[in-house]
């Protein structure tokens, strides 16, 4: 077999679930270096706007996790949950850290990069869900006209940052063909659903998050049961403390880089014990 007929190498793209907190960023730390290495990533997307204590992302959150792998961070609803990012990214505006493509306008932030890998460039969009979130625009709108004059062959990924598996799914096959991967995030709960859509988009209805497992989604879970139990409002606290496993959702796309197409998607969910943190 000549070069001439062997297929393209696949284009590897790491999609990393919601990094929640200190103990998030730890995991991304001790795993994905090595991760990279292993699986021979060509890109690494992970949605930060948990990272910096549960509540948004801050400009050294966001550096760390740079630092520790991750080519570019996605956000969704809080991102500025921290204010200083509403300045840090009106002054870093080549930071390739990305927000939902539907706040209103006006609103800092970019919410799609191009990034240059070996297999050739790569497209991230991040789109935030309406359901729930009646502030932001129709992501289904704003994405055509995002789409609009682009080509349909350039491998391009979809952070969907939505609450109602409904409209991931439906937005999903909305994008079947159009994108590489339509892949959704801030329920923090990994789901079982990732498969390839009948014209070549990889989806998966939730990635996941990576943090203290024996936790609700990051949080205390003493803390996140009061409202249910005595119905007072108590505010949700980060657990701090590593008393159990820690947890990294991921999702690996393959991808044909020359037409963009999905040719794989499957879960890569990993634990670690807290003693190795
Ligand atoms: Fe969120």
């Amino acid at each position: 077999m000549t070069d001439g007929d062997r297929p393209p190498a696949l284009l590897k793209v790491l999609m990393v679930g919601e990094v929640y907190g200190k103990l998030g960023r730890k995991v991304i730390s001790v795993l994905l270096p090595q991760l990279r290495q292993q699986k021979q990533l060509d890109l690494v997307i992970a949605n930060g706007e948990s990272a910096a204590g549960g509540f948004g992302l801050t400009s050294s959150t966001a550096e760390e996790l740079l630092r520790n792998g991750v080519d570019v961070i996605t956000s969704g609803n809080r991102l500025f949950d921290q204010r200083e990012m509403v300045d840090w990214l009106k002054n870093n505006p080549d930071a390739p850290i990305l927000r939902p493509l539907n706040y209103p306008p006006g609103t800092p932030g970019r919410a799609s990069l191009i990034v240059e890998t070996d297999k050739g460039p790569v497209e991230v969009l991040n789109l935030n869900g309406r359901v729930y979130f009646n502030e932001m625009d129709s992501p289904f709108r704003v994405v055509d006209n995002w789409l609009e004059g682009r080509t349909n062959t350039m491998p391009r990924l979809v952070d969907f940052h939505a609450e109602a598996t409904s409209e991931k799914v439906v937005l999903g096959w909305y994008l079947d063909g159009r994108v590489s991967a339509v892949l959704g995030t801030h329920t923090r709960t990994p789901t079982g659903d990732a498969r390839l859509l009948k014209h070549g988009t990889a989806h998966v209805s939730d990635v996941g998050m990576v943090g203290s497992y024996n936790t609700v989604i990051g949080m205390e879970v003493e803390v996140a049961l009061k409202p249910f139990t005595s119905h007072t409002f108590v505010r949700p606290k980060q657990n701090r403390r590593a008393d159990g496993p820690l947890v990294f959702n991921s999702v690996l796309v393959e991808i044909d880089p020359e037409n963009g197409r999905a040719v794989t998607i499957s879960r890569l969910d990993l634990m670690l014990e807290d003693e190795s943190m």
